[in-house]
């Protein structure tokens, strides 16, 4: 953590860019926040506007906010960022052990689905799915495969919500305990069926659907209304309609 009293950010910023989370934008910091992520440095351009934004927007974390924001001339933040944010708000945080994920993911009863991401490609649809994730209560996001469910693209697209649930990459053969529930076109349609708490969700990547591995430790092969002229939908699109199926009463 940056001490407070410290008036030059930038040191903390780059003794620890390395090996924290790049939060970028008020909006993943308000998350991030909200999610008890642990903070190490926050910068923006105008700490007023971005207060401001709190007032309006996150009364709830203004407080810490003020505590953590430090303003820094438009060249600096330009150069920390790799890609400047329209709130120009930017901040590091501490990634979650790894040990503390696989608590998460393995503890039982569940009350709620973790969600497999069969090796994905697309660092968008995975941040999508995070937030999905996050927003329906999940127990986690898991990926296999090689894609980095912490890359900082991913987290841009998760809006800083990798904090309110557990994201962690695994092989196949370490997925948590729990029926697989595998997405799939061929498979039995999932209006007539009742999701459980404990199911892991599992989705195909978006150029080849579902592995031989992951088909291998499939116990239900699940399908989403479609007609038939349409082959497939979008990765993230797939898990939000499952979500809402599994919480609909
Ligand atoms: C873009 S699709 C993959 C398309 C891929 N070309 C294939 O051969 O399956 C990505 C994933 O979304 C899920 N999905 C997409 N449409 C689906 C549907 N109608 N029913 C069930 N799952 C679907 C599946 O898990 C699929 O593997």
């Amino acid at each position: 953590m940056r001490d407070p009293r410290d008036p030059e950010p930038l040191s903390a910023w780059h003794r620890l860019a390395d090996t924290a989370v790049l939060l970028d934008g008020f909006h993943a910091l308000k998350h991030a926040v909200r999610f008890r992520a642990e903070v190490q440095v926050a910068v923006t351009t105008d700490r007023r506007a971005a207060l401001a934004l709190a007032d309006e927007l996150a009364p709830d974390v203004r407080e810490t906010l003020d505590a953590l924001l430090a303003e820094v001339p438009e060249s600096t933040y330009r150069a920390l960022v790799p890609r400047p944010h329209p709130t120009a708000v930017a901040a590091l945080a501490v990634r979650p052990p790894r040990a503390a994920n696989l608590r998460a993911l393995a503890r039982t009863p569940r009350t709620a689905p973790v969600v497999v991401l069969d090796q994905p490609r697309n660092l968008g649809n995975a941040g999508a799915v995070i937030r999905l994730a996050a927003g329906f209560g999940a127990t986690g996001v898991v990926t296999t495969g090689t894609l980095d469910p912490w890359h900082p693209t991913v987290v841009r697209g998760g809006a800083g919500l990798h904090f309110a649930t557990a994201v962690e990459r695994l092989a196949v053969d370490e997925l948590p305990a729990g029926p697989v529930f595998a997405l799939d076109p061929e498979g039995e349609d999932i209006r007539g069926l009742k999701l459980p708490d404990d199911a892991v969700l599992a989705f195909g990547s978006e150029r080849s659907g579902l592995s031989a591995e992951l088909r291998g430790r499939t116990d239900h092969l699940v399908s989403l209304p479609m007609r038939s002229q349409v082959s497939s939908y979008n990765l993230a699109t797939s898990v939000a309609m499952t979500l809402f199926h599994w919480s609909a009463p």
